[in-house]
């Protein structure tokens, strides 16, 4: 278009900013007018050790192409330091792009606490602290767009990733409930399961399928969901990747009513288990099932059916 997407302005932070998706970001935002804080704490991606260097090779770049950025180099964990450059350098901040991580993959049943509790810090807390320190900002202005990064480990499990399973669904959650609170003050979460080739994909990947997964093509699906003209879209979760982007939503099948009295017993409610999983008519909830209502149609029905034979195939 003759029009593109610009941020001048504003202050766009983009967390693990150092490589793969969030440099992808914070170059970007920068071309486009942004002063960007590029975060990074410049360790391995299983989360050992840090440098300074993975951050600062990203914000002179940018400079050289005459963008305006800042480093910052401490764990998302810290994240009230990393707003705080962005205040300090820029006097504001717009726009939270919560996307650092790292893996420890494992089986579950090798996994050691260690494995599970770092995960949670960087993935979950990490988030927390960052969205918990823009947030009175963001309120203050009545202006705020953050970016979530779950995963399809987190959507839909993964061989050997409980840990960043769990960690990655837990961006959902926290980005749905961050759209409900933040709706009043303009501010707009969703969250995204992308798919990039990146330092952490390359081992999971060949390198004919990596080449057409540049971080690149997730770019513009972030651009339009943080920009200003974005006023609507919040509390959403798109997959994207490889130039494919979808919105995934709950669908709830039509489910059984029982009548709760002494007739409903497991044997009740598996003769009924076909309605449980009937997704012929389903309907896409935001929010939790009208059960008061459906107790209330419950009662009316007759006594419960007897019990019927376990029959779980094909269910
Ligand atoms: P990456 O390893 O290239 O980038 C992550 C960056 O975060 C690294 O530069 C790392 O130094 C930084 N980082 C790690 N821990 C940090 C901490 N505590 N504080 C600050 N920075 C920290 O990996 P990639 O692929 O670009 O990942 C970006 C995000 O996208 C991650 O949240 C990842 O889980 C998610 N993701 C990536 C997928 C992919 O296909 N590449 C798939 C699904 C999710």
């Amino acid at each position: 278009s003759s029009n593109p997407l610009r941020f001048d302005g504003q202050t766009v932070v983009v967390t693990g900013a150092g490589g793969g998706l969030g440099k992808a970001y914070a170059l970007f935002f920068a071309s486009r007018g942004a002063n960007v804080v590029v975060n990074d704490l410049g360790g391995s991606f299983k989360g050992e050790g840090k440098s300074s260097k993975a951050a600062d090779v990203v914000v002179e770049e940018i400079k050289a192409a005459g963008g305006k950025a800042v480093a910052n180099y401490d764990s998302v964990e810290d994240g009230d330091k990393i707003i705080d450059t962005a205040i300090k350098a820029f006097g504001r901040i717009d726009v939270l792009i919560n996307n650092a991580g790292i893996l420890r993959d494992i089986s579950f049943k090798n996994m050691k606490d260690d494995d599970w509790d770092l995960i949670m810090k960087v993935h979950v807390r990490g988030a927390y602290k960052c969205a918990r320190a823009a947030w009175p900002h963001f309120r203050k202005q009545k202006y705020g767009r953050v970016i979530n990064t779950a995963s399809a480990a987190g959507l839909f499990g993964s061989f050997g990733q409980t840990n960043y399973s769990a960690a990655k669904l837990a961006q959902v959650g926290f980005t749905e409930t961050l759209a409900k609170e933040g709706l009043k003050y303009n501010i707009l979460a969703n969250v995204i399961a992308p798919i990039a080739a990146s330092r952490m994909t390359q081992t999971v990947m060949p390198p004919d399928v990596l080449e057409n997964l540049k971080p690149d093509w997730v770019v513009p699906l972030v651009a339009v969901l943080v920009h200003p003209s974005n006023t609507e879209e919040t509390g959403s979760i798109f997959e994207c990747g490889g130039g494919h982007i979808a919105k995934l939503r709950w669908e709830r099948a039509k489910g059984a009513l029982l009548r709760a009295d002494d007739s409903y017993t497991p044997g009740a409610l598996l003769s009924k288990w076909d309605n449980v999983n009937d997704f012929s008519k389903p309907s896409y909830p935001t929010g939790v099932a009208n059960f008061m209502e459906l107790l209330e149609e419950a009662q009316k029905l007759p006594a419960n059916p007897p019990a019927k034979n376990p029959d779980f195939k094909g269910k």
